[in-house]
């Protein structure tokens, strides 16, 4: 894997990076905030701002703000008009929240598997699935893997399910030339502390069908929003969007280099993979741990040693094949799901800011922690 680029110790090098980011316009923009403020009020330019920001940055008419990603996938869902007794499909490996929004309405999620090369609901498990109930397809962005929108949006529509596409990892990632979160009937963005857009808390619900939007607007109107973004976080969001398409480019040179230091350990560590015209974004950066995916303590292991090194990687979702049939209905065998909720191992985002050299130390650190354990 060629020279180590510096010898410094893994603690050091993990405390090298901070998130969020340092940023004097963020400083700016909360003093700025106080003076005026616009700190304390329910709504106003900032949250018009951020509004007309994303309408133009997503090529959408409408949006909503929102108090999380988690509350805007549900908004999503009801908006698209899901209601209790509905059936929507859900991939077998995504994110827990997603499985519990279906259920927050009453319906009922019903599972396909993923794709193991990119980590996302398959198209292919679409095409013979039906069923009367069926009314819409969760479909996300994980790990730097996108979905294949264009056929997944093509079957929903011949087949009248509506789409809401989670792109709560992947702000500013493109798909053929449109901004993912664009895709769907509905799209979903989070603005969580770890996000790559982050206040904190918040999320955005984006959509071009009018009706969509007036039913999300309906269900959150108790007086008052219900779940809202303040003008605060509105404040602090702004100026990271108008950096996100040169970060995420940083982001994704970075995670091309990494791929580079790490293609001799193919045999024990199998990336993620985008086509080549495609720009996804990196919030976490996903392989599969080979050994895992018939040994899942090997994963254990693996990662017990990284932590030792405080090395910045975690594991992926717990997935929902063992989730009973009670509470979700199994459309076929989900074997991708089962096998990358054992083996997948994520590198998280912040590290892919650092310096070069920090970020491909990290790959040497990984590679020396693999070779230890498999020799
Ligand atoms: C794919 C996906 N969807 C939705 C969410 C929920 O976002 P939030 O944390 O803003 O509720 C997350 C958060 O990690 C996520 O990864």
């Amino acid at each position: 894997m060629g020279s180590k680029p510096t010898d410094a110790e893994p603690s050091l090098i993990a405390s090298s990076f901070q998130w969020p980011v340092p940023d004097d316009e963020i400083r700016e923009a909360l003093d700025a905030a106080y003076r005026d403020g616009s700190w304390g009020q329910y709504h106003g330019p900032h949250s018009e701002g951020l509004i007309a920001d994303l309408q133009q940055q997503f090529s959408v008419e409408h949006i909503m703000l929102c108090s999380s990603g988690t509350i805007g996938i549900e908004l999503a869902l009801r908006g698209c008009g899901v209601e209790a007794d509905d059936e929507v499909i859900l991939a077998g490996y995504d994110f827990p929240g997603n499985f519990r929004a279906i259920e927050a309405i009453g319906a009922r999620p019903v599972l396909v598997d993923v794709d193991p090369t990119t980590w996302c609901l398959d198209a292919n498990c679409l095409s013979e699935l039906r069923g009367e109930k069926i009314k819409a397809v969760i479909v996300s962005h994980l790990h730097g893997g996108l979905a294949d929108m264009p056929r997944i949006v093509a079957l929903a529509r011949e087949r009248g399910w509506r789409v809401v596409e989670d792109a709560c990892q992947q702000p500013g990632a493109v798909l053929e030339g449109r901004p993912v979160g664009s895709w769907g009937d509905v799209g979903v963005l989070s603005f969580g502390g770890s996000k790559l857009l982050t206040a904190g808390r918040g999320g955005a619900v984006l959509t071009n069908h009018a009706q969509h939007h007036q039913r999300m607007k309906v269900y959150s109107d108790r007086g008052n929003q219900a779940f809202p973004l303040s003008e605060l976080q509105a404040a602090v969001l702004r100026p990271q969007l108008k950096k996100l398409s040169h970060r995420n480019q940083l982001r994704r040179e970075r995670v091309v280099e990494i791929c580079e230091a790490t293609s001799k350990l193919d045999q024990w560590l199998r990336p993620i993979f985008w086509k080549t015209d495609a720009q996804p974004v990196f919030y976490k950066f996903a392989w599969s741990f080979v050994p895992a995916e018939t040994k899942p303590e090997m994963r254990e292991e693996l990662l017990a040693k990284l932590a030792a090194k405080k090395l910045p990687f975690g594991v992926g979702f717990r997935g929902f094949v063992s989730r009973s049939e009670r509470r979700c209905r199994k459309a076929g065998p989900l074997p991708h799901s089962a096998q990358l909720s054992q083996s997948t191992l994520l590198l998280h985002h912040p590290i892919l800011l650092a310096q070069r050299n920090a970020a491909l130390q990290i790959t040497h650190w990984l590679d020396d922690v693999i070779q230890q354990m498999v020799s």
